[in-house]
């Protein structure tokens, strides 16, 4: 077993009020060991103005658990993200947003945190609905440089731009396009759909929120009503109502949705990547590990997905198997020599697309390469089979399996929500 991840327990989010002062200091800590700030420079009260940036910007931190067993956490990092038109917008556009002032603490430096801070400010810039994010940078700052580029930056020299005779280049990110709901919805049929007014919901015996859901598409010419029979069809079976918030949906949906009642659950990120380029099969991982690859569960991958899955509750394995094979997919199961199971993972296709969904790895044997073995071998079986781009969907909270899939070349595409009553 590998040692623990140099990130463990680092988590990005946005900055809470006590941390602000922390926050400040941090960043004129961080830009004062790079020599980036002078004795008495004036753009030191800014770095440590935290609180006109969270007001203003979107300020993001990250947090570590503190040595020595003291139970709370402290930050280790931040980055903020500037609106159009606020006064921390140096070069940005309307509609995108500007990355500034990312500083990471001297000492928490090496260990990843600044690749956290930009992947989580990438998910925060879609989930705002960007169209772009921007950045300057300077020529020696090499080592930002690579994490830029590997995760999808590009030069925009149009934008390049001058300042007290710094020449900083611009740099760009646009978010992949996502597959959309119906594509996502194609890999996860519902057993049961029934149409409300244009919108689809979606009905299988309670397995999967996603499966029991309803898809807003389109906008309905009474939406109090529209939700009203849509909430009569899930009292009907006795089922939470539970509807999709996600791009596309009518504007206003989710305070209807607050106004009703519903509690937002399971906020989740769609990530993407292309498949023009796989990356590499090989994964270190423990000797005599062998993925094989079905058309079909069997009962050994609907147990070891269900082993993860429905650890904490009964489900029924009928309707479990009738949801997972409702479209067509391959499923991978990671097993060891003696032919336990150590993972499993679902790639459905649609549509030239592949959904990796129902990626799981047996608790004793996490960490060891083996979710990065699985996404991988899935990604070249879809291949295989025609798929040309992937995508999966993963909860905000999820911060492991963020990691993972940032590290294999997915990037954030779309956040959705369920919301239910
Ligand atoms: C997410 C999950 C599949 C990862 O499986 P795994 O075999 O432990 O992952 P790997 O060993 O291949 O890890 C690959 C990389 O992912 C990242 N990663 C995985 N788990 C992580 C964790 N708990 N914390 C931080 N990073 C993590 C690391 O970058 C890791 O590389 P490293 O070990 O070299 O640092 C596993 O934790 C799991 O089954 N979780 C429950 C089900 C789940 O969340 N599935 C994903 C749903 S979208």
């Amino acid at each position: 077993m590998s040692d623990p991840a140099p990130t463990a327990g680092v988590q990005v989010r946005l900055v809470r009020p006590e941390e602000h002062d922390a926050v400040g200091a941090l960043t004129a800590e961080a830009y004062r060991a790079d020599g980036l700030l002078e004795v008495d420079d004036a753009y030191e009260v800014e770095l440590r103005d935290a609180e006109r940036r969270a007001r203003e910007a979107v300020l993001l931190v990250a947090t570590a658990p503190r040595a020595g067993g003291h139970p709370a956490e402290e930050v280790v990092g931040t980055l903020t993200l500037a609106p159009y038109a606020t006064s921390y917008a140096e070069i940005v556009e309307p509609g995108e947003l500007e990355l500034r002032m990312l500083a990471v603490a001297p000492g928490a430096r090496g260990r990843g945190v600044g690749a956290r801070l930009v992947t989580a400010a990438l998910r925060e810039a879609v989930a705002r609905r960007a169209r772009g994010v921007v950045l300057s940078t300077l020529a020696e700052m090499a080592t930002a440089r690579r994490l830029y580029d590997r995760l999808g930056f590009v030069a925009a020299p149009g934008r390049d731009w001058g300042h007290e005779g710094v020449r900083l280049q611009a740099l760009t990110w646009t978010p992949p396009v996502a597959p959309g709901v119906l594509v996502e919805a194609a890999t996860w049929p519902p057993t049961d759909t029934r149409d409300v007014d244009g919108w689809r919901v979606g009905l299988s015996g309670g397995f999967t929120r996603r499966a029991n859901s309803a898809l807003p598409l389109g906008t309905p010419a009474d939406l109090g009503a529209t939700l009203g029979r849509v909430e009569a069809v899930y009292a009907a079976a006795g089922q939470p109502a539970v509807l999709r918030v996600c791009s596309g949906a009518p504007e206003g949906l989710a305070a209807a949705l607050a106004d009703r009642g519903y509690a937002e659950r399971a906020v989740t990120d769609v990530l993407v990547r292309d498949l023009a380029a796989l990356p590499p099969a090989h994964v270190a991982v423990p000797p005599d590990v062998r993925v094989a690859v079905a058309d079909a569960p069997d009962a050994t991958w609907l147990t070891g997905w269900l082993g993860v899955k429905a650890a904490g509750g009964a489900v029924d394995p009928g309707t479990a198997r009738a949801v997972v094979t409702g479209s067509p997919a391959l499923y991978l199961t990671a097993t060891d020599a003696d032919g336990s199971t150590l993972g499993v993972l679902r790639a459905a296709l649609a549509d030239g697309w592949t959904g990796l969904s129902c990626l799981m790895v047996a608790p004793a044997a996490r960490r060891r390469g083996l979710g990065r073995l699985l996404t991988r071998a899935g990604l070249r079986a879809a291949a295989d089979r025609g798929a040309t781009r992937a995508f999966l969907q993963v909860e905000v909270a999820n911060a492991g399996a963020a990691d993972l899939y940032a590290g294999e070349g997915f990037r954030p595409a779309e956040r959705y929500a369920y919301w239910e009553r």
